[in-house]
């Protein structure tokens, strides 16, 4: 028997259970609020489930290899971004990197119906020329990604652009890259409910995008670039007065009524 003082009462341990209970855990999965019930037309609960049990392990993997090393206290994001050049942690950052990309999947993902607002709009349309544009070329990059990654929709070099990160690779390999929204195109997201047809679940995926999320996480990475945020504000008010302007009956003043 091991003993503990826990709060100064001792308590009596079995031996094999010293390991575990001495262990911290860094890393968990995000609270899915759709684990139940599926994302509707998109992804069904059982298929969801199968694929948080991939997540869970990755999550596990993490928490045993963190442990003494200089990452215990650090973000995930410095430790995805210190320890992937190094064939050294290259198990860790597998299991930090996989965590990191799922967590961001499920989190950009709502079975709340909401469409990008007039200043994602105009951001996009910066970089891409219009939303569907950007859908297209995003769906096109995800469709013609033959081996197991994300695609990822980034904010780097005050450019939104499509990048792929191959295996469990990372956006945050890049300096000054900020994730934005992604979508898990390893077979194992889609053949439960889509067999082989990719096409149709990356065609689905559009419906299930959390824009808000993608737009929070926009003005995040905006935080020290103030012309910019500036610059695509202008877009979006510019864009708002010809909208007024061009449907004058839907803003009369009430008291002119
Ligand atoms: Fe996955």
């Amino acid at each position: 028997m091991n003993t503990f003082i826990i709060n100064k009462t001792i308590a009596f341990v079995p031996r094999g259970v010293v390991s575990q209970i001495s262990k911290r855990f860094f890393y968990s999965l995000p609270d899915v609020e759709y684990k139940n019930s599926g994302l509707k037309n998109f992804l069904s609960a059982e298929a969801l489930n199968r694929h948080l049990k991939l997540h869970q392990n990755d999550v596990e993997r993490a928490n045993n290899l963190v442990q003494r090393t200089p990452w215990e206290n650090t973000s995930i994001n410095q430790a995805i971004s210190q320890s992937f050049n190094s064939a050294e942690d290259a198990p860790f950052f597998e299991a930090i990197s996989s965590h990191f990309n799922h967590s961001f999947f499920w989190q950009s993902l709502t079975n709340k119906k909401n469409l990008p607002s007039i200043y994602m709009q105009k951001a996009i349309e910066l970089d891409f020329g219009s939303i569907n544009a950007f859908q297209k070329k995003f769906s096109q990059t995800a469709s013609s990604l033959n081996s197991a990654g994300f695609v990822w929709l980034v904010f780097h070099d005050k450019t939104l652009r499509i990048i792929s990160t191959f295996g469990n690779g990372s956006p945050l390999e890049l300096q000054n890259c900020y994730p934005l929204l992604c979508l898990d195109v390893y077979e194992h997201a889609y053949m439960h409910d889509y067999g082989t047809d990719k096409n149709k679940y990356i065609a689905n995926f559009w419906n299930k995008v959390d824009w808000e999320f993608v737009e929070n996480k926009f003005l995040n990475s905006l935080v020290t670039d103030r012309e910019y945020k500036a610059k695509i504000a202008k877009l979006a008010e510019d864009q708002m007065e010809a909208y007024v302007e061009s449907h004058p009956s839907k803003y009369i003043d009430k008291d002119e009524i």
